[in-house]
């Protein structure tokens, strides 16, 4: 329980057999129900399209998952009508009422927990564990921007004599969620949740590559009660679909998490006042990281290894919050890089479903042929200390590790997302921060030290939006480490926090004379 007194989501504990039991029957009904038709949800009703795509399963490139019916330009606009339409009833409807349609989400993924963790594994190629904290985040987002509404509702009061003095939150109008794969559950719940209860309509696009989810998750919303228009899932192309949203003149709010490419396309396109629009559009973007650990020379070493391990290679380096730079101090940079080789190869890389796997597929195709080609550029630029072979019936990379990086280099630069580490030597400590603060981003950070004053630099001087010290740098929990970053990272306040509602709302004051 936190002070608001919030309380989070229980993972499942796999240690019981009835639990695993569970489990398992639940992914082999999930897996009987593979390859059925997803269609966009539009004011209430499930819509037809002309173009559908395969969703694939990445640890089995065989296996369709699910086939998505792509939304065309026209549906794009029937949606925002139906959003416009609906939010004359929804601004008004009171914040218990909307609060409560989040918890009875929460309440049905609770019961769907098993299930919606299948779904995962199968659909993005996430290992079970990592599926069912997701799941439990996404759950948290219900719970917590329930109660931070309810907060918020209550405005503040300023009175004085003769005089009332009432500030209020508004919601804003139309709200366009656009999320990536990785988090193909809790990011799009989290941002979607938001908006809507704060008043605003909803139309959700969730990423190409992980709708099916999506889909689960508007059956979910439909299923708690959410009124038609109000919220709607609409499956399609980013450039197509997402683009013409985030154009739109009816758009207030676009909610992005996903490349630093599209959000700062998203941002500029979104900053254009087009012919009849009325009013300037909010962005909340949610973008890249190239997140450092720095491991210093009073570092528990045994601890730093095991944290940047998980933190580089838990979803096979695809979190925005994974490490993919670990800094390390002279003195100690020979005996870490050895123990981090060894300890990376003890990892079990194969398909997601499996309860051993560690390290699972990459996401798709495309995803495969970049990070290679990133290998490629890393082998020109630096040493390979490790490069692990993978299975080939799935889109697999096995974890790489480089050393002697130089900090300036493409693949200490640029966000690969993917199980590739680098790792840089640096003399001393000031060096270090200056080597983790040298990219463009701005995203997660940690340090391994027990050096007190690294640590209260770190604090200061190290710029990310989330530092961790002395534990792995991914895995925020929703009203306890609300997670964000600044720079090219993004722009907006952090999720899971106390002002991210305040984003999707509009204050007033209103003032009477007595
Ligand atoms: P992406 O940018 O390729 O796609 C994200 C979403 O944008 C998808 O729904 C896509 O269809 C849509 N899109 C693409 N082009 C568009 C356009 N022109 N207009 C409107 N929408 C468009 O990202 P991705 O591959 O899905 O996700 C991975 C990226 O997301 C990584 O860079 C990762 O770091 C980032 N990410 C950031 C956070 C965070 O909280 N900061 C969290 C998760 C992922
Ligand atoms: N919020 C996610 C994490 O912290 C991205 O890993």
């Amino acid at each position: 329980v936190n002070t608001n007194g919030f309380v989070g989501a229980a993972d499942t504990d796999y240690s019981l057999v009835d639990t695993r039991t569970r489990a398992s029957s639940d992914l082999t009904k999930v897996k009987n129900n593979l390859g059925k038709t997803y269609l966009p949800l539009i004011n209430g009703e499930y819509v037809q399209t002309d173009e559908v795509v395969d969703s694939v399963n990445p640890s089995n490139k065989s296996e369709v998952v699910g086939k998505i019916g792509l939304a065309s330009v026209e549906q794009a606009e029937a949606a925002m009508k139906a959003a416009a339409n609906a939010f004359k009833v929804w601004r008004k409807t009171p914040v218990s009422e909307r609060a409560a349609i989040l918890r009875k989400a929460a309440d049905l993924m609770e019961n769907r927990r098993p299930e919606l963790s299948a779904w995962i594994v199968l659909e993005v190629g996430k290992p079970v564990r990592e599926a069912d904290g997701e799941v439990s985040e996404a759950i948290d987002f219900c719970r917590y921007y329930a109660l931070e509404m309810e907060r918020l509702d209550k405005g503040v009061n300023y009175d004085i004599a003769g005089e009332t003095n009432k500030y209020i939150y508004q919601p804003r109008g139309i709200a366009v969620v656009i999320s990536p794969w990785n988090f193909p559950l809790a990011i799009a719940a989290g941002m979607t949740l938001a908006a809507l209860v704060a008043g605003n309509s909803t139309i959700l696009k969730p990423a190409e590559t992980s709708s099916v989810i999506a889909a689960k998750f508007a059956e979910i919303m439909v299923e708690a009660g959410i009124p038609k228009g109000v919220f709607q899932y609409l499956p399609g192309k980013g450039s197509k679909v997402g683009a013409y949203l985030v154009n739109h003149i009816g758009t207030h709010i676009i909610a992005f998490t996903g490349s630093q490419e599209v959000g700062c396309r998203i941002y500029a396109d979104a900053a254009i006042v087009k012919p009849g629009q009325k009013h300037m559009k909010r962005v909340i973007a949610e973008m890249g990281g190239k997140n450092a650990i720095i491991v210093d020379e009073s570092a528990d070493l045994d601890a730093a290894v095991v944290g940047v391990v998980q933190s580089a290679f838990g979803y096979s380096g695809q979190k925005c919050s994974a490490c993919s730079r670990v800094i390390v101090l002279e003195p100690v940079y020979e005996t870490f890089v050895q123990r981090f080789v060894e300890a990376t190869k003890s990892l079990n890389i194969g398909a997601a479903e499996l309860p051993s796997t560690q390290v699972g597929p990459v996401i798709d195709a495309n995803a495969q042929a970049r990070i290679l080609e990133y290998i490629e550029k890393g082998k020109t630029e630096s040493s390979i200390a490790l490069e692990m072979t993978a299975p080939d019936n799935g889109y697999y990379i096995g974890p790489v590790i480089f050393k002697d990086v130089p900090a300036n280099g493409i693949i200490a630069q640029q966000e690969i997302f993917g199980p590739v580490v680098a790792v840089i030597k640096a003399k001393d400590f000031q060096k270090a921060l200056q080597i983790a603060n040298g990219t463009d981003y701005a995203l997660t950070g940690g340090i391994y030290s027990r050096t007190p004053s690294h640590i209260e630099q770190a604090q200061t001087d190290f710029e990310v939006g989330n530092l961790y010290i002395n534990r792995t740098i991914t895995g925020a929990i929703v009203a306890r480490q609300p997670f964000g970053g600044f720079k090219l990272s993004g722009v907006g306040s952090k999720a899971g926090g106390p002002d991210y509602l305040l984003q999707f709302l509009e204050p007033k004051t209103v003032t009477e004379n007595i």
